[in-house]
């Protein structure tokens, strides 16, 4: 029984990966090691909690102690690293955390990977350390240099390159993946694509950066899980890989898609002031990722985006569990800086 330490796991990617191993091989048993910041979410996990393959622990990937524990206690033989500051505004007006978590927890985990001599380490990254692209062209690259512009992409590269460091000086054995934008079930509503629904659903202003002619490489995330189980289990070690749907879409372009889907007009668009330092264009170049590994996505965006809708419309409850909370002080802060 492969047994693997997933950090992050009560969040949005973390949630989905764990639901996808647990649900399809049984022969792994997970720690799911969560601080269970706002964005973690024990209810995205509800029906695998007494599932015997599954232990969940509330802790900090920064605490030494406790991931030295756990991996003595569980016999941890590979860790796949999600937990993160995630969220590019909040970095903008909080980047210390970003800093602690990202940059700091990372280091504690590769510190406890290396003394174990672990098979495998998984940093889930992401393209944004690769900085921002033109809109007229080209794609990222695994050998696109490192980039980044905003505190949370500087704090991402900075744990790739401790990631790597670690791999060159103790043959640590890693892998990075980094993924383009990730849209489905269990988002948490500060992102575009769930913030666009539930304000369209309530019939409040959907509010556009800038031009919102700024493109991002959407991919649903059951397609990115597949993408990182792949690598945990096929790549070579000390290889890095790109993750991406080629389905670039403006967010004019997204937004317009979720307005009809839910049947409301196009007059809730409020174009408000723009991101600091708002990156561009993303897109992925996962040529090696396809060729290598054999992995591909299973939807498209247009298919992707309708079950994200319907799943958000299904579960209204999750969602009214969130914005009942810290959330809406957080949402009239963003936006009230925005007029
Ligand atoms: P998320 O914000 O939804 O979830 C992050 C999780 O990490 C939460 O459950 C939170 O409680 C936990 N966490 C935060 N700090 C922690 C700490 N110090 N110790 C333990 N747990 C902690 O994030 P997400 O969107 O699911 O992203 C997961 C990973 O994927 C991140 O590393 C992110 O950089 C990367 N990524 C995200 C996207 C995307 O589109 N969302 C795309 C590419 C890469
Ligand atoms: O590219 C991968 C990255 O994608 C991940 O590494 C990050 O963790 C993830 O948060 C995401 O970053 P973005 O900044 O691209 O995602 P976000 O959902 O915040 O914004 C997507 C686009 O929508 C971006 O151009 C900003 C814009 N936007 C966002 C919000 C929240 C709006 O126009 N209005 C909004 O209210």
């Amino acid at each position: 029984m492969k047994k693997i330490l997933v950090t992050g796991g009560a969040g949005f990617i973390g949630s989905n990966f764990v639901q996808m191993v647990l649900s399809e091989y049984h022969d792994c048993f997970l720690v799911n090691l969560d601080k269970l910041t706002y964005a973690g979410n024990l209810e995205n996990l509800s029906s695998f909690a007494d599932n015997p393959n599954y232990k969940f622990i509330k802790g900090d990937i920064c605490d030494s102690k406790l991931v030295c524990d756990i991996m003595d206690e569980y016999k941890i033989e590979a860790i796949v690293n999600f937990a993160a500051e995630s969220h590019v505004d909040r970095s903008i007006t909080g980047p210390k955390i970003f800093i602690d978590t990202n940059v700091n927890g990372t280091l504690t985990l590769l510190e406890a990977a290396r003394d174990r001599d672990i098979e495998r380490f998984v940093q889930i990254s992401t393209d944004e350390v690769y900085g921002s692209l033109e809109l007229s062209g080209g794609q990222f690259t695994e050998d696109t240099p490192i980039s980044p512009n905003s505190p949370y992409s500087a704090s991402k590269a900075a744990s790739d390159h401790l990631v790597k460091a670690f791999g060159h000086t103790w043959g640590l054995k890693y892998n990075i993946t980094r993924c383009s934008n990730n849209y489905g079930q269990y988002q948490f509503p500060e992102k575009m694509i769930p913030l666009m629904i539930n304000n369209a659903l309530n019939d409040k202003e959907l509010p556009v950066y800038g031009d919102g002619l700024y493109v991002r490489d959407w991919l649903y995330v059951y397609d990115h899980c597949t993408a990182i189980w792949k690598v945990l289990t096929d790549a070579e070690p000390g290889q890095i890989y790109n993750i991406g749907g080629c389905n670039e879409k403006s967010n004019l372009e997204v937004v317009d898609i979720i307005l009809k889907r839910l049947g409301k007009p196009k007059s809730l668009i409020k174009h408000v002031k723009d991101r600091p330092g708002h990156d561009r264009r993303y897109a992925i170049d996962a040529t090696k990722i396809i060729t290598e590994l054999g992995w591909k996505p299973s939807v498209t965006f247009e298919q992707g985006i309708i079950k994200t809708i319907d799943w958000y419309l299904e579960n209204t409850k999750w969602l009214e569990n969130i914005v009942s909370g810290d959330y809406q002080k957080y949402y009239q802060q963003m936006y009230d800086a925005r007029q």
